[in-house]
């Protein structure tokens, strides 16, 4: 351990212990997300089931609610609700990445655990640098720095980053959310067969290739794995223009479906399709886990997009992480389902088997309060149907079109909504409400909604609405959380 990475070291924890009280008092503090200790979280990072231990690492300024010089996180847990917060496992310690320890992945490979990410610099003209490195760990606790193993390619500015490891046959294969020097976003593909040396394959698809029109400046995050036979490119572009119901937050994040030609190497693949519709969710990244499920986190928080009248920011902290989420494809498109293990937060169920909404509004018995799950699945929605939650937000279907509104994080008198439209109807909402979020499953996963809100604290009561008649049957769940140590 270098002086300087222990002196951030022993800076940050000084921050948390300043903070404490102040941030675990605030009402918004969440039961079943991760949060950090103090700052700001961002992207979720390095996400791997190492040696049975499920890791999740995540970009983290302790220094600020803004963003800045990010260190790495750390939560382990074994069974997705029992988690242990780590010691940070990188600070921007060293020369190239000094300006920041940013975003990445994680591999194992003989038995060591490998964490390649972005070192963020700015030279003293204020000018961005940016170098691929790798971080080793015997224990999965403690990181060695190896240093920088890409340099940036001719053909590309600095914003250039995040890389994803993963393995094929017998090559390693790295991909780096990139900007071409025209000011497209791409994904570029590099190899390895020893995790140090990468040579250079070039972009595998990208704004203004063959199958996309213009479609963004810039690419983050991208990630790319196999579904069921489908090879999927999960990617976080920026600069795409509102388009109907689509691309409504700052910067979106969603998936292709293809076929990757490694050797060539070319990506060629389906339209872009929207990984969520609610206000805050961006950067996912997924893992295969040793039960061979594709599971994905995201940041619950989007960059840029009114951060800074986040209420907790008054409290020293801000964003968190969504719930992780199994993914799989139904012939035509991913779903997304809460990870199983998550009913170990369950208390006992509360069910109600026919309820039936004509004309009205109504509380349902006993469907109240946060940290809280609901399943309603619907037998007839005739006219409109809504569920409003804490006198604050309101999930709203009409004519095909199910709406998510809250009140305008920075003009509360305004309301701001956003949409989609369910090809075939509402036929299930599956719903997991935390103190300051919601996340809401739509039709067995094919939709998602991911969303801060910020209501009274004490505000419990939870309205059903209906014009025409809508009958459905409902479940709720109090959940206990995650425990934390
Ligand atoms: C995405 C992102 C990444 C970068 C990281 C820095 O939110 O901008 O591209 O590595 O955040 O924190």
């Amino acid at each position: 351990m270098s002086e300087k990475d222990q002196q951030l070291r022993a800076q940050a924890i000084e921050e948390i212990e300043k903070y404490k009280q102040k941030v675990e008092a605030d009402p918004y503090r969440q039961s079943f997300h991760h949060m950090p200790p103090v700052g700001l979280l961002n992207d979720p990072n390095g996400f791997i089931q190492w040696k049975g231990i499920y890791h999740l690492f995540y970009q983290w300024m302790p220094f600020d609610t803004g963003h800045g010089a990010k260190f790495w996180g750390h939560y382990t847990s074994d069974d997705f609700v029992n988690w242990t917060h780590e010691k940070a496992a990188l600070t921007p310690s060293e020369w190239f990445d000094k300006n920041g320890v940013y975003s990445g992945s994680a591999v194992s490979h003989e038995g060591l655990l490998y964490l390649f990410y972005t070192g963020n610099v700015k030279d003293e003209q204020g000018n961005r640098e940016t170098y691929q490195c790798l971080a080793v760990s015997e224990d999965g606790i403690h990181f060695e720095k190896k240093g920088v193993v890409v340099h940036l390619p001719a053909g590309y500015t600095a914003h250039f980053r995040d890389p994803k490891v993963w393995k094929k046959s017998d090559h390693w294969y790295m991909v780096i959310g990139a900007q071409s020097e025209n000011m497209e976003g791409k994904a570029v593909l590099f190899r390895s067969s020893n995790l140090y040396e990468w040579e250079f394959l070039g972009s595998i698809t990208g704004s203004n290739e063959e199958q996309l029109g213009d479609f963004g400046y810039m690419w983050e995050c991208p990630d790319v794995f196999e579904l069921n036979g489908k090879d999927i490119l999960v990617v976080s572009p920026q600069g795409l223009e509102e388009e109907g119901m689509n691309y409504a937050n700052t910067y979106q994040s969603g998936y292709f479906a293809g076929t990757l030609d490694y050797d060539h190497p070319k990506f060629v693949h389906g339209p872009f399709r929207e990984l969520d519709r609610g206000f805050e969710f961006y950067a996912p990244q997924t893992t295969l886990d040793e039960k061979g499920r594709r599971i994905l986190v995201g940041w619950m928080g989007v960059p840029d997009q009114y951060e800074q009248a986040h209420p907790t920011i008054e409290n020293q902290w801000v964003h968190c992480l969504t719930l992780p989420r199994e993914l799989t494809w139904n012939g035509e498109q991913m779903l997304q389902k809460p990870v199983e293990e998550l009913k170990e937060m369950r208390g006992p169920v509360l069910l109600h088997s026919s309820i039936t909404i004509e004309n009205d509004q109504k509380a349902i018995r006993g469907v109240e309060g946060k940290p809280v799950e609901l399943n309603l699945e619907f037998d007839k929605v005739e006219d409109q149907f809504a569920i409003e939650l804490f006198q604050h937000a309101s999930l709203s279907y009409k004519e095909g079109i199910l709406t998510l509104s809250r009140p305008h994080l920075e003009d509360k008198k305004k309301t701001e909504f956003r949409r989609v439209k369910l090809e075939d109807g509402l036929k299930n909402l599956h719903l997991f409400i935390d103190h300051s979020s919601i996340e809401v499953f739509v039709n067995d996963g094919k939709e998602v909604f991911t969303s801060r809100i910020f209501p009274q604290p004490e505000e419990e009561r939870i309205l059903f609405t209906s014009l025409g008649t809508t009958t459905f049957s409902i479940e709720q769940w109090k959940l206990n959380g995650f425990q934390f140590d």
